[in-house]
């Protein structure tokens, strides 16, 4: 038998994407996912095929896409630096902008220094990679983000998997683990489909007991979590300390680019030994210029973070009050689980003709049978488009069989 082409190979496999993409796409209603909104860059509302819908699906939890000072900030680095670097970091690609902003970055996570990466994703692959590998043990949550997955799979290292936030669990892993190397665990501060929160004072304990570093991705946490949205160790009163620190700058901060926070010498290993920084543009003038004063703007203004925490702990107590499954969230991330897939994007449709953009997640993203809208609270949200997001979250979840009608 004749084996098949390489073009009848792929040709399979993009016929199967087609049919699955057909299938969810099939009727103008139930169009979810790539829909192009137009966020206004003073409110919290979207456009969307001449609509403007209240956007409740966003990650610019403080609010700050579009913010001026931040828009003033990359124009005025474009003019200054152009759009684009002359190489990598380590040859040519360094500006004094990449520099300030590792200062700001290492102010904000409380350490001596920083490194900036390309993006979050660049971070974490660079970071498990350039910290471990063969004959090493990485521990990971089972809810952690694909970053840190794909981190682990190039590093080489030996990967074990824990229940989530099960610290008992990872106990157990820790002490059956019979390597004679470096011992990671990774965890994310804040998850990003439920919205809940890593225990520190646990997880740092078990580490302690099992001679393990920690590591937590603060993705969801920068800005979100903590009195000051200083992250995870704020959030716990500042008394415990995490070993590597790491971060995106697309979320609370609206630019593009990862970071790492460290001692000198952790940070200083990282320039040489992250592949994503040696390899890799650095990142451009403007976005490292909007998330600089993105980062002054937080130190500035805390009441955003306040107003973000204060908003989302109202908004999940109005829908779980009405009997809307909330999972475990207590920050800014609210899940409202909806069930199966189809629900999900029945519930997603419903919401859109309520006035409200909520996209679903659906598997293999999310388990089966808790496919959900990913919901998220910014600081653009005022008290009267959270009251107006509640009530059409509650009719929609009527309309689509997710509550009782
Ligand atoms: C927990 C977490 N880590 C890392 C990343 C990757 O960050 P970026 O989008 O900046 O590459 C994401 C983005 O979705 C994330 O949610």
């Amino acid at each position: 038998m004749t084996p098949p082409s390489a073009w009848g190979v792929l040709a399979e496999r993009l016929a199967a994407t087609q049919r699955r993409v057909r299938s969810l796409e099939s009727e103008p209603d139930r169009r979810n996912s790539f829909l192009p909104y137009t966020v206004e860059r003073d409110s919290a509302y979207a456009e969307f095929e001449g609509s403007r819908l209240l956007m409740m699906s966003g990650y610019s939890y403080l609010g700050l896409a579009g913010d001026e000072r931040v828009v003033a900030a990359a124009k005025s680095a474009v003019d200054t630096y152009g759009t684009g670097n002359h190489g990598v970091r380590a040859l040519a690609g360094t500006i004094p902008l990449h520099e300030e902003l590792e200062a700001e970055i290492a102010r904000f996570a409380g350490r001596e220094a920083a490194i900036a990466f390309g993006s979050g994703y660049a971070a974490n692959v660079g970071t498990v990679g350039g910290l471990v590998g063969a004959g090493d043990t990485v521990f990971i949550d089972k809810y952690d983000h694909a970053s840190i997955v794909d981190g682990c799979r190039l590093s080489g290292a030996e990967v074990t998997r824990f229940r989530h936030n099960d610290v008992e669990h990872l106990g157990r892993r820790l002490a059956a683990s019979r390597t004679r190397g470096l011992r990671l665990v990774i965890v994310d501060s804040v998850y990003s489909m439920d919205g809940d929160i890593a225990p520190l004072p646990q997880l740092r304990r078990v580490c302690d007991e099992h001679d393990a570093l920690l590591m937590v991705d603060e993705a969801h946490a920068l800005g979100v979590i903590g009195a000051s949205g200083g992250g995870i160790e704020d959030h716990f009163g500042g008394e415990v300390r995490v070993d590597v620190k790491l971060g995106t700058l697309s979320k609370a901060i609206p630019s593009m680019g990862g970071w790492v926070a460290g001692d000198q010498a952790l940070i200083g290993h990282l320039r040489y030994a992250a592949r994503p920084f040696l390899f890799s543009a650095a990142l451009a003038p403007a976005q490292a210029a909007a998330a600089l004063e993105s980062l002054r703007i937080l130190r500035a203004e805390p009441e955003r973070v306040a107003h973000t925490q204060h908003e989302s702990a109202r908004l999940r107590d109005l829908l779980s009050a009405a009997g809307l499954r909330t999972a475990a969230s207590e920050t800014a991330v609210i899940p409202l689980i909806a069930g199966g897939d189809e629900t999900a994007y029945d519930f997603a449709t419903a919401c859109r003709h309520e006035g409200v953009i909520a996209l679903p997640v659906v598997t293999p993203a999310v388990p089966n049978d808790l496919a959900r809208l990913r919901i998220a609270v910014t600081a653009r949200h005022s008290k009267a488009d959270i009251d107006f997001a509640a009530e059409a979250f509650l009719k929609a979840a009527r309309t689509s069989a997710v509550l009782p009608s």
